[in-house]
């Protein structure tokens, strides 16, 4: 076996599982790790070796980078630069949970991890054996999601698997992510800006900090990574937002699979149908939303139409990149 070959280990997510991974972190290795979001490949911000190791399994661009997962508030705040109350505000209201902050960074934060943006993305997780594993290493992990760049995310140990079996020694099993897609990024600048929309919402961080929240404009820094082609299965995805769905599908020739919301199966005409949750059910949608895009594939159809709703900014974030912008207004 040369150092690039693994025997991928799945163990659950408990107590034992976390000290071989820590062991393993340790090392200057590479782990996947369960989140409330999706799994996370995770490495110690203090192992080069490790940090070397995700770009090169994931395939990941070098000038994107990744956030650091720490055991709680003041494990992050080590790393912030005169952080003001807002930090402080969003974590008592949303941490541990699916908000990452971005704000200046001090010369704590290894160079690696940064891609040397003078900001740091912090995040702590909710799952409290990923959380262990930090507390474990002492010092925060660093960890993308763990998947190889420009496919879906994954959102349970069997995905992990299916993408990096014989990359990595060890992926901890936790079961179906929670959530199911990535967290909010929320930049802390003079304005503040969510630089990527997720499970908490621009309204909540709003509500938080008692003040409006930006739009993202050219002139400040997007997230580096959404700048990529992203969330792609090798099939084409074409979008659907309005009230006809059925009506369009009628409408669309050839053979097609379709994901649609529940009330509207029974009027689907087509090869395959998969239904991505209710119509009104944002969060049910977004849980099922990477496990739909990575099965996409697995089907003998080279086409499908997704319904999705724009109100449901992370479902439609995701799926526009998914279809490459490809849209139909109905
Ligand atoms: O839910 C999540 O956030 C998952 C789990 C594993 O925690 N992680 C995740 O990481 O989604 P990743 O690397 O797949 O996406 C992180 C995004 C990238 O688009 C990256 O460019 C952006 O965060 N990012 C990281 N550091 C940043 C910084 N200092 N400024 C702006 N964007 C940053
Ligand atoms: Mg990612």
């Amino acid at each position: 076996m040369n150092s690039h070959m693994h025997k991928t280990t799945v163990l659950p997510a408990d107590k034992s599982g976390a000290a071989r991974a820590a062991q393993l972190l340790d090392d200057g290795e590479v782990v996947a790790l369960p989140s409330e979001t999706v799994y996370g490949l995770a490495a110690r911000c203090d192992r080069e070796q490790g940090l070397e190791k995700i770009f090169k399994v994931k395939n990941r661009p070098a000038d994107n980078p990744l956030i650091l997962h720490c055991d709680g508030t003041s494990m992050a705040l080590r790393y912030a630069k005169n952080p003001d109350e807002r930090v402080k505000k969003l974590a008592d209201a949303f941490w541990p949970g699916p908000l990452t902050i971005v704000v200046k960074r001090n010369d704590n934060v290894p160079d690696s991890v940064t891609a040397g943006q003078d900001t740091v993305a912090l995040r702590v997780p909710k799952n409290e054996i990923f959380r262990d594993v930090i507390t474990l290493c002492g010092v925060p992990i660093a960890a993308p999601s763990a998947n190889i760049s420009t496919s879906p995310s994954p959102t349970d140990a069997g995905e992990v698997l299916r993408q990096l079996d014989g990359k990595i020694p060890l992926i901890l099993d936790g079961g179906s992510c929670a959530v199911g897609v990535e967290s909010t990024i929320v930049l802390l600048d003079e304005v503040v800006s969510i630089l990527r929309p997720g499970d908490i919402s621009r309204l909540a961080i709003e509500k938080v900090l008692r003040i409006n929240t930006v739009d993202k404009k050219k002139s400040t820094p997007i997230a580096p990574g959404m700048k990529y082609r992203h969330y792609a299965p090798k099939c084409e995805v074409l979008l659907y937002c309005g009230d006809n769905f059925a009506d369009f599908i009628k409408s669309c020739k050839g053979e097609f699979g379709v994901v649609c919301f529940e009330e509207e199966q029974e009027d689907i005409v087509a090869k395959e149908c998969i239904i991505i949750g209710r119509a009104n059910d944002e969060k049910g949608q977004q849980r099922r939303l990477f496990k739909i895009l990575n099965s996409l594939d697995a089907h003998d159809v080279d086409r499908w139409y997704i319904h999705t709703d724009k109100r449901f900014e992370a479902v439609y974030n995701r799926l526009f990149k998914a279809a490459q912008g490809k849209i139909f207004q109905g």
